[in-house]
C-alpha cells in the first residue's frame, strides 16, 4: 500500500542527524584511537547510516556487510537470526563494529553479537541510528546510539516500509492513525 505525503512526517531532519553522527564518529575515534577497526553494516537498512558514519572515522578502517533476517513472514521478531550473507571475511582478532539501522525487540542484535562472538574477535560493540527502548524483549544495550525514539512507525534514512521509503533524505514517521491501517 502507498502512504500519502501528507500521512509521512519528519522525526528527524538529515541536518540533526548528520550532527549527531559527527558528536557518535568523534567518541568512535577516541575509543578506537590507534587501532584498527572492522565496521560491518547490516543490510540493507543501515546504508545509509553507515555511509555517513564511516566517512567520520579516522582510525584505520575495513569495509564488511551481512545480511541477515529475523523476522521471516510476520512482524514479529522471532528471535532467530537468520544470515542471508555472512560476511566475506574472518574476524578473529579484530576488533569489530557492528552498524545497526535500529533496535527495535533487541533479538537481532543480541543473537548476532552472540554469533560473532563465536568467531573469537577481539572486541565486539554495535553502533545503531535509531533505538526504540520501550519495544525491547531482551536486554540490548548499544554502545553509541545517535537517538531514542518513541514507539512509531518510521521510515526513511535506510528504513523502509515494505522496502520503498528507503531513501527520504530525513527519518520520517508514519501518521500512527493511518499506520494502524498498513
Ligand atoms: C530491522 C533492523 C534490525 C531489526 C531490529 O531489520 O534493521 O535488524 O529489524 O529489530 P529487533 O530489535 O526487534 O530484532 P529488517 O529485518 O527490517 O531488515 P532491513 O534492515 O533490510 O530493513
Amino acid at each position: 500500500m502507498k502512504v500519502p505525503n501528507d500521512k509521512i512526517n519528519v522525526m528527524i531532519s538529515y541536518d540533526e542527524m548528520q550532527s549527531r553522527i559527527k558528536e557518535i564518529a568523534n567518541q568512535i575515534n577516541k575509543d578506537y584511537k590507534g587501532k584498527s577497526l572492522l565496521v560491518v553494516c547490516i543490510l540493507k537498512g543501515a546504508v545509509l547510516f553507515y555511509s555517513d558514519l564511516v566517512r567520520m572515522l579516522d582510525m584505520d578502517v575495513r569495509f564488511d556487510f551481512m545480511t541477515i533476517s529475523s523476522y521471516g513472514n510476520s512482524t514479529e521478531s522471532t528471535g532467530e537470526v537468520k544470515i542471508k550473507k555472512d560476511l566475506d571475511n574472518s574476524i578473529n582478532e579484530q576488533h569489530v563494529l557492528i552498524v545497526e539501522d535500529i533496535v527495535d525487540s533487541g533479538l537481532t542484535l543480541k543473537n548476532l553479537k552472540e554469533v560473532l562472538s563465536t568467531r573469537k574477535p577481539a572486541s565486539i560493540k554495535v553502533c545503531c541510528m535509531l533505538d526504540k527502548p520501550s519495544r525491547r524483549k531482551v536486554e540490548m544495550i548499544p554502545d553509541y546510539c545517535c537517538f531514542e525514539i518513541p514507539d512509531k512507525f518510521v521510515v526513511g534514512y535506510g528504513l523502509d516500509y515494505s522496502e520503498e521509503y528507503r531513501q527520504l533524505k530525513d527519518v520520517c514517521f508514519i501518521d500512527p492513525e493511518f499506520a494502524k491501517t498498513l
